[in-house]
């Protein structure tokens, strides 16, 4: 069962309304609700004063109601008396001010008295709700990272850090050589010495940097689990779940989603757009509905998080208040971006939030209610989208055909992309990953999102996009794989520690293609080179590569650098393209790995889930589909802000 779900503050209503408000979310076809993520100052509002009498009347009022309850541990928000006692937990940012109180996330995951409360609090929340019979799972924390919180330069991380060096290097001495330390007079004498990378007069070394990435990573890591064993000891049964955020790269989620029982994200897409997006043209064409592969994208990626089991925690319902501009979607929209999530595979949709605050920071935040209740824009579309779930439910629940094409993606490769600037200098490389994925997306294709770790079993088409540190188990599967596989610039092109490998690039990757990398050289976004093949024309920008190898080059760059090697079924690319130049080069490797490809219609996207196949409209236009089809939802005439839906035995191109 598909469910929708709304996100939920009783501490910030009177609790007259809350029995209304429970019965609205059922008529609105809402049964799942998330509460409790940010309550703690309700909850214990001086040290060791506990006022749980409210939270008991919630609870039990939304599970009269028939309402499934999520309830999220409030560690996110540390009160004020909390912060006041124990000032150390507050983070440092790079320069050494302090992260204060008055907003949210103002802890540092390495502060062990922090820890010691979070235990706490989480322990009597799950010792009180735990085996609640509406209590179906729990949220830790909020978002992880949020408002770039994964960095703190506290005392207590210093600390910390020294620790985490201490436990993976055996010595100091080998801690140098491994940094390479003896560059510039880096060399510590002890594991006490060693400085947090900030504060220097020019740049950082990038081991020591990547180091810090991983710490950090790894503090999530265990700050996380700290609340899941709590959480498994006294509520068992209950699914255990984070709400992640698109765009957020700075901890490994692969590494935090093994404690965890389902992956969750939180879809903002006109903020996302807005926020994040570098081209004005896109922003332009996009900003009523988002860019049409942002959630999408955000929804493989976390299906892959989650091991197959995602959740959206928190969907956009209106305009929100935190990007440069919040315009309200186009009509549609909201429905839109349930279906796509659901198409890609989500167990639950949920909304952010019930009903709009007029008080405090997120006043101009939509919400599926106004600010004195009367239902918005979110609520109408929810509503609908509710209805016409209903009957496509048993249909979505049939199993869904694998994607042919497979992308891995590596937080620690993307952490190496940022540091180094290798395979696209000035400009993010997450981005150039999305534009991997929308080249794949365009084609009318759908894709899985895979890690190194992954199976890649059945794909025809695996395209690795940032493995920057060679994987093992990545390297085994691809030798044994019948699959075309696709390396972009970077793989391979930096050892653990973030240093040339002694073979040069690609390192251990030359298991699967027998090339040399020994020049490489980064761009100007003003230089554009061309390059013939007799698969078409090509530009490549921002990233080049030269190569040595008995391998015949596809074609030759105006001065002499060759441009794309193959070797038996394994390709790699080593330039960084322009948009349309890799999309047509994706294209062609679509057509190599004998995947069946669509024309691109702007701003259609399809996605098969079960035996449905979904068309979205994001585009500008009213695109006509087949009319020879019975459409399961909606009709062949796709007006913006629409979706379609029919049998997946009929393919959608
Ligand atoms: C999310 C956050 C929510 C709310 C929302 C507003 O990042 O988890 O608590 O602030 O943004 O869009």
């Amino acid at each position: 069962m598909i469910k929708l779900g709304v996100c939920y503050y009783p501490e910030q209503w009177d609790p007259s309304i809350w029995a209304q408000d429970a019965q609205r979310m059922v008529e609105t076809g809402i049964s799942v609700v998330r509460i409790g993520e940010f309550a703690w100052s309700r909850i214990e509002p001086n040290s060791g004063e506990y006022h749980f009498e409210w939270l008991d009347q919630a609870i039990d009022t939304l599970a009269k109601a028939g309402l499934e309850i999520v309830l999220g541990t409030p560690t996110a928000t540390p009160p004020k008396w909390l912060v006041d006692q124990f000032p150390e937990i507050l983070p440092l940012d790079e320069n050494g001010a302090v992260r204060g109180f008055g907003s949210r996330r103002h802890y540092c995951f390495s502060s062990k008295v922090y820890r010691v409360e979070c235990k706490r609090i989480v322990s009597l929340l799950a010792q009180r709700y735990g085996n609640h019979p509406a209590v179906v799972a729990w949220q830790t924390d909020n978002e992880y990272g949020c408002h770039d919180t994964i960095f703190s330069y506290s005392v207590a991380a210093k600390v910390a850090f020294r620790q985490w060096c201490d436990e993976h290097y055996e010595s100091i001495e080998l801690l140098n050589v491994a940094w390479g330390n003896v560059f510039w007079s880096m060399e510590y004498q002890g594991f006490e010495e060693i400085e947090l990378p900030t504060g220097a007069v020019t740049e950082l070394n990038p081991a020591h940097q990547l180091a810090f990435w991983r710490f950090s990573s790894d503090q999530v890591v265990s700050f996380n689990k700290l609340q899941t064993e709590i959480l498994r000891k006294h509520s068992p049964g209950r699914s255990l779940i984070h709400n992640y955020m698109g765009n957020f790269l700075s901890f490994d989620h692969f590494d935090v989603a093994k404690d965890l029982d389902i992956a969750s994200w939180d879809s903002y897409p006109l903020g996302f757009l807005d926020r994040d997006a570098n081209d004005p043209d896109e922003l332009k064409k996009w900003y009523r509905t988002g860019h049409p592969d942002t959630a999408a994208l955000h929804h493989d990626l976390y299906r892959a998080v989650g091991d197959g089991r995602w959740w959206v925690m928190e969907q956009q319902p209106g305009p929100v208040n935190w990007a440069p501009h919040n315009p309200s979607p186009l009509p549609g929209m909201v429905r839109l971006w349930g279906w796509e999530a659901i198409a890609h595979g989500a167990e639950v949709v949920s909304y952010f939030r019930w009903r709009q605050a007029p008080f405090a920071q997120e006043q101009n935040h939509a919400g599926l209610l106004l600010p004195d209740g009367a239902p918005d824009t979110g609520a109408i579309e929810v509503t609908q989208l509710s209805k016409e779930l209903e009957p496509l439910q048993a249909l979505l629940a049939q199993s869904t055909t694998k994607p042919a094409v497979a992308i891995v993606f590596d937080y620690i490769g993307n952490a190496v992309q940022d540091i180094t600037s290798v395979a696209g200098a000035n400009h993010r490389p997450y981005d150039y990953f999305a534009q991997i994925y929308s080249a794949c997306r365009g084609c009318g294709i759908d894709v899985d999102i895979v890690g190194a770790h992954s199976e890649l079993a059945g794909y025809k088409l695996i395209i690795v996009a940032n493995q920057m540190i060679a994987s093992d188990t990545l390297l085994a599967q691809l030798q044994n794989s019948d699959a075309q596989v696709l390396l972009m610039t970077g793989c391979g092109s930096r050892t653990e520690e973030c240093a040339i490998p002694s073979s040069l690039a690609p390192g251990d990757f030359r298991s699967l293609i027998n090339i040399t990398i020994n020049r490489s050289e980064s761009l100007p976004e003003c230089a554009q080179l061309p390059v013939s093949t007799a698969n078409g024309n090509y530009i490549a920008s921002t990233w080049r590569e030269r190569i040595v190898t008995d391998l015949e080059p596809k074609g030759v760059f105006e001065d002499g650098w060759g441009f794309h090697y193959v070797q038996g079924k394994v390709h790699y690319l080593n330039a960084v393209l322009t948009k349309l130049s890799l999309q047509q080069f994706i294209r062609h490797r679509l057509d190599d790995a004998d995947v069946a490809i669509c024309d691109e219609i702007d701003g259609i996207r399809y996605r098969a889930c079960g035996s449905v196949q979904f068309a979205f409209n994001y585009g500008p236009d009213t695109v006509t589909l087949s009319e020879q089809t019975d459409y399961l939802l909606g009709q062949a005439r796709l007006v913006p802000g629409d979706v379609a839906a029919w049998s997946s035995d009929i393919s959608a191109c």
